[in-house]
């Protein structure tokens, strides 16, 4: 970790006097680490013990003596912020955009990776308000460390325990082998829906919520690629510095954008629910409710994934998804073969939590060696990572 910068943000829990050995491991391992402490973290920990092992100021205080401390280039500066531990009030503060201590303000304006060790008793990491929370800043790009099953501070058993202090310096580590693992790519991605208007207030569309793509665009930029991120109308997005989105309402112009973007990118991933057809001609008035029965004619859209599998150089991987319904594997496997992909990723609608809108995915990955394996129910963002996984090592990266 030598001459890694890394920012440690202490909340106020009591785990937080575990903190001066994680500092103590992480600056023996050649790290330049700078503390800061929510004005809470000060019951349960030293500022002078952390300064004194880090051999810098603790920031807590956003003006001191008169002085202003530039929080906006500290986030820049870091290469990543370590919140732990991370308490429950805290992680309610940043999933809502709070920012009324020096920390928080730091956490808003960073643009380096942020990981999160929460750590709280069991009944409050129950709460669906933590859960929701997490998920919140989960889908923001943030990395929860997840916490134990373990002693508590109220004298319980249960879940909610932060991650011990070796854990969480394998996990630093292991964050900045894996940092660099897609350094120097180009990914385009493709997430969401789209639209297919019909007259100027009705589309066809479709349920996709634009989750998964926006997870593996997540996870890619999180590995050091730079990513191209094509997104169809969602409400969500994606805000990792490594990650330029380019918004598109339909088909034609998700193909367009796509087109002019793949010949750059080493890796395509085609996770959009893109429209097959779309209406040969838009009404340029609001169409009125005149006949009982009434017919929209549809014509083929241009499929993304057929093109790019027939433009890609050697070079390049690309990957389809196949959302099916029936038949699932050997539709896949077809797919592979007919779009001429390198890996297809399969998720079935009749998978519970599998498919659109939800958090969860249940995904079966093929490659075009004959690879086939299944995975449990997991997060977006754990999927993500398989499907990450699977690329870097069928195209040896
Ligand atoms: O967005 P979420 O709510 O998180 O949901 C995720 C998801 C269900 C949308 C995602 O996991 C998924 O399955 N995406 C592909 C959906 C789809 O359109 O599947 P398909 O089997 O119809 O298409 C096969 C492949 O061709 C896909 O890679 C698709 O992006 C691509 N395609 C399809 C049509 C078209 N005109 N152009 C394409 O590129």
């Amino acid at each position: 970790m030598t001459g890694k910068k890394i920012i440690i943000g202490i909340t106020g829990s009591i785990a937080a006097y575990k903190i001066p050995q994680l500092v103590r491991l992480l600056v023996k391992a050649g790290a330049e680490v700078q503390v800061m402490m929510t004005p809470n973290a000060k019951d349960f920990v030293s500022p002078l013990v952390l300064s004194t092992l880090t051999r810098k100021p603790v920031m807590i205080e956003m003006f001191d003596e008169n002085t202003w401390s530039n929080h906006v280039m500290l986030g820049r500066w870091a290469d990543i912020i370590l919140i732990a531990p991370a308490s429950c009030n805290t992680l309610a503060k940043m999933a809502n955009g709070l920012c009324d201590n020096f920390l928080l303000a730091t956490y808003m304006s960073a643009t380096c990776p942020i990981h999160i060790a929460p750590a709280m008793d069991e009944d409050m990491w129950h709460h669906p308000s933590t859960k929701a929370n997490l998920q919140k800043l989960t889908y923001f790009g943030n990395v929860i460390i997840e916490s134990q099953f373990g002693e508590l501070a109220s004298g319980l058993i249960g879940m909610g325990r932060m991650a011990e202090v070796e854990d969480l310096v394998q996990h630093v580590q292991g964050f900045f082998l894996q940092n660099s693992q897609l350094a120097g790519k180009e990914i385009l991605i493709t997430a969401g829906p789209t639209y297919e208007n019909i007259d100027p207030v009705r589309f066809i569309g479709n349920h996709s919520s634009g989750k998964m793509g926006i997870a593996i665009a997540n996870e890619c930029a999180r590995r050091g690629a730079k990513v191209h991120l094509v997104l169809g109308p969602t409400h969500l997005s994606a805000n990792h510095k490594n990650i330029t989105t380019y918004k598109v309402t339909n088909a034609q112009s998700m193909f367009e954008q796509c087109v002019a973007l793949f010949p750059q990118c080493q890796i395509g991933i085609m996770s959009a629910a893109v429209a097959d057809y779309t209406p040969i001609e838009v009404a340029t008035e609001k169409i009125k409710k005149k006949t009982e029965a009434f017919a929209i004619a549809l014509t083929k859209t241009k499929d993304i994934l057929n093109h790019l599998g027939s433009i890609k150089n050697a070079n390049q991987i690309l990957v389809g998804f196949a959302l099916e319904s029936v038949d699932e594997k050997n539709n896949a496997k077809e797919k592979l073969k007919a779009k001429n992909a390198d890996i297809i990723v399969l998720n079935s609608v009749r998978d519970t939590g599998a498919g659109f809108g939800h958090d969860t995915n249940k995904v079966t990955m093929f490659d075009k060696n004959g690879y086939e394996e299944t995975f449990d129910l997991k997060t977006k963002v754990e999927v993500a990572k398989d499907i990450v996984n699977k690329i870097i090592i069928f195209g040896k990266i």
